[in-house]
C-alpha cells in the first residue's frame, strides 16, 4: 500500500494529495465495474487513518479538524500534565485573544474567583458553554428569539428550556439566509436573534457589509449574537476579520468564537465569547469557571501557531474543492460552502445512504434528514485527503445501490 502521510520535523503529519484511493480507483474503472469488496476493503481497511480516530474508520460527520491540533498545543498539555495538583489558567490568553481582534486589552486577574474588571472577552469551556451562559442571561420567560432555519439551533433548544420562544426563518432558494425576513419577524417580545457566519448547515457566509447594516437596523433592546464558529475557514482574508470590530459601537452585539474547528481542539473545549464590557460581566455571572490550566495554555499555544491553521484551512479547501469536483462530475447537487462542511443532495433517502455508508464502509456523515428534516441531504466535513476520497468512492457505490 503506497504510503500516504509522513511525519515532519514539528511532528504533524503531512499529507499527500496522492492518496492511495485516488490513484487505485480514479481512474481504474474500479467504482464503475462494481467492485465492492475492493472498495469496502479500501474504505474498512487500515489505510485510512484520520487524526484522532482508530484506522479505517472515516469520521467525517462532526465538522471537527481533521488534522488533528497544533503540536504547539498539545506541548503545552503535556508540559503542564504532572502541574495539575494546581489551580491555575494561562495569564496570556485574554491579551492575546484582544489583540487577534482588535478589542481593549484587559488581563486576568490572579485569582480565578476575581471578577476581571472591564472584560470584553469571556473564555468559556467550547462556545457551548458560552452559549448556556448567554441563553441563561437573555431566553427568559415571554422572550422571543429569532434563529434561521436550519441552524446551529443550540439556542434553538435552550429557548425552548429555558421557557423563551424560539422563531425561526426559514432560509431562503440555495439555503442563503432571510436577513430581511428576521427583520420582519421582530415583535415587542423579541429580545435575541442569532445570525451563524458562515452557517450551520449551509456553509454560507453573510457578507461583512450585510451584517453590518443589518445589526444597524435592529432595535438597540435586542441582542444580536453572532457565532462564528467556522469564520476561519472563510476563503478570503476580509472575510475571516469577522464581526468583533461591530461590539465596539454596538452594545447589543455579542460575538462567539471556538477552538473546536480550525484549531482541532474540540475535545479540549474551549471557546470565546466578545461584547461590551457590561455583556460580558453579565454572561460570566452566569457562567462557573469551568477552565482548566491545560485548556487554556494549549489554546494559548495553538494561538501562536499560524503555520497550524493556515494547513487547517488549506486542508478544508482542498477537501472541499475534491468534493465540488467529484459531485459534479457524479452529478449531484451540492452547496458551495465557506465553511469547513459541505451539504450535499442525495436526492435518495438520508437514512439508508447514512447507514450503508457506516454499516458497510465505516464512514460516517452528518444525516440533514435526521437533524433538520431535510430529506436527501447529508453534511460532510472535508478531512484528509483519504478520508474525502474514502467518502467519495463508498457513496457513489451506495448511490448505485439505492
Ligand atoms: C455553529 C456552531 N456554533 C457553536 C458550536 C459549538 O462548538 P464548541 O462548543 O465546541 O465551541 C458548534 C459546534 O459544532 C457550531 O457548529
Amino acid at each position: 500500500m503506497r504510503k500516504t502521510k509522513t511525519r515532519t520535523d514539528s511532528g504533524q503529519w503531512s499529507v499527500s494529495r496522492r492518496g492511495f484511493l485516488k490513484g487505485a480507483l480514479a481512474g481504474a474503472g474500479l467504482l464503475s465495474v462494481g467492485s465492492y469488496e475492493a472498495v469496502a476493503q479500501m474504505v474498512g481497511g487500515s489505510s485510512v487513518r484520520g487524526w484522532g480516530v482508530p484506522p479505517g474508520l472515516v469520521r467525517i460527520d462532526g465538522n471537527e479538524n481533521a488534522l488533528g491540533p497544533s503540536p504547539r498545543a498539545v506541548e503545552a498539555i503535556i508540559g503542564l500534565v504532572y502541574n495539575i495538583n494546581r489551580y491555575g489558567q494561562n495569564p496570556d490568553l485574554l491579551g492575546q485573544l484582544a489583540r487577534r481582534h482588535d478589542v481593549p486589552v484587559v488581563e486576568w486577574s490572579d485569582s480565578p474567583f476575581a471578577p476581571v474588571k472591564d472584560p470584553w472577552i469571556s473564555v468559556g469551556a467550547g462556545s457551548s458553554d458560552l452559549l448556556y451562559a448567554i441563553g441563561h442571561t437573555y431566553l427568559k420567560e415571554g422572550v422571543e428569539s429569532i434563529e434561521i432555519t436550519p441552524g446551529f439551533q443550540f439556542v434553538r433548544r435552550m429557548a425552548d428550556q429555558f421557557g423563551a420562544k424560539a422563531v425561526g426563518v426559514p432560509v431562503l432558494d440555495g439555503f442563503k439566509p432571510d436577513l430581511n425576513g428576521m427583520r420582519n419577524a421582530i415583535t415587542d417580545r423579541t429580545g435575541f436573534m442569532v445570525v451563524t457566519t458562515p452557517g450551520n448547515p449551509s456553509g454560507h457566509l453573510t457578507p461583512m457589509s450585510e451584517l453590518k447594516s443589518f445589526i444597524e437596523s435592529i432595535p438597540s433592546r435586542i441582542m444580536v449574537l453572532v457565532d462564528e464558529a467556522y469564520v476561519d475557514f472563510a476563503e478570503n482574508e476580509a472575510d475571516r476579520v469577522g464581526a468583533a470590530p461591530l461590539i465596539k459601537d454596538h452594545p447589543n452585539v455579542i460575538v462567539i468564537r471556538t477552538f473546536s474547528k480550525i484549531f482541532g481542539m474540540a475535545g479540549m473545549r474551549v471557546g470565546y465569547a466578545m461584547a461590551q464590557p457590561e455583556v460580558i460581566r453579565t454572561i460570566n455571572a452566569h457562567k462557573a469557571n469551568t477552565l482548566t490550566m491545560l485548556s487554556t495554555h494549549a489554546a494559548s499555544a495553538a494561538l501562536e501557531d499560524h503555520e497550524h491553521t493556515r494547513r487547517s484551512r488549506e486542508m478544508v479547501l482542498i477537501g472541499k474543492r475534491y468534493f465540488y469536483d467529484q459531485l459534479k462530475a457524479m452529478g449531484v447537487e451540492y452547496l458551495p460552502s465557506e465553511s469547513s462542511f459541505v451539504m450535499i443532495n442525495t436526492k435518495a433517502d438520508s437514512d439508508d445512504i447514512v447507514n450503508k455508508l457506516r454499516e458497510e464502509y465505516n464512514v460516517l456523515v452528518g444525516n440533514a434528514r435526521a437533524r433538520w428534516g431535510i430529506q436527501g441531504w447529508l453534511r460532510v466535513t472535508a478531512g484528509l485527503p483519504e478520508e474525502n476520497e474514502a467518502f467519495i468512492s463508498a457513496l457513489k457505490k451506495v448511490l448505485v445501490s439505492s
